[in-house]
């Protein structure tokens, strides 16, 4: 089964802490890079190794929030191997898979209850990329 990165901030904290016991109760694996509480903290402390962990193999794609997502899917995006996308709606998740190969799944944690986290979420891990054209514009992301 896969292995999959978490990250978030304070905003996120609650949300992370629910969609990683959603994800073993799925039987995926699963790597937490904090935060480790609510405490007031800085996004990027904990998005850039769980960015790494993907880039490197030892994950095989991310689950990330914030409390508008923003600040930690800029940070992901920052990785020349991370494709994060910012997601709200179960629609968006399944597009994001299937044209953008996303390998981070970010939510804004502040902005969507719990339940329709976990709807996003399983939409995510229950889309496939379509490839084709979609593999093309995708290799022309990254900065070279
Ligand atoms: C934290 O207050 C908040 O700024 C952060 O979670 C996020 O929304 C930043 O983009």
């Amino acid at each position: 089964m896969a292995t999959i990165s978490f990250a978030s901030d304070h905003a996120g904290y609650e949300l992370k802490k629910h969609l990683m016991e959603h994800a073993v109760a799925l039987g995926f694996e699963v790597k937490d890079f904090g935060t480790y509480s609510e405490e007031s903290c800085d996004y990027p402390d904990f998005a850039h190794p769980a960015a790494l962990a993907v880039e490197n193999g030892d994950c095989d794609f991310g689950i990330a929030m914030c409390g508008t997502g923003n600040g930690i899917q800029m940070t992901l995006n920052k990785h020349q191997g991370i494709r994060a996308a910012l997601c709200w709606q179960p629609e968006l998740a399944a597009l994001a898979k299937e044209h953008n190969n996303a390998n981070f799944l970010v939510l804004p944690a502040r902005f969507i209850p719990q339940d329709l986290a976990v709807k996003i979420m399983d939409t995510y891990l229950n889309s496939k990329f379509e490839g084709g054209r979609h593999q093309r514009r995708i290799d022309k992301i990254a900065v070279k």
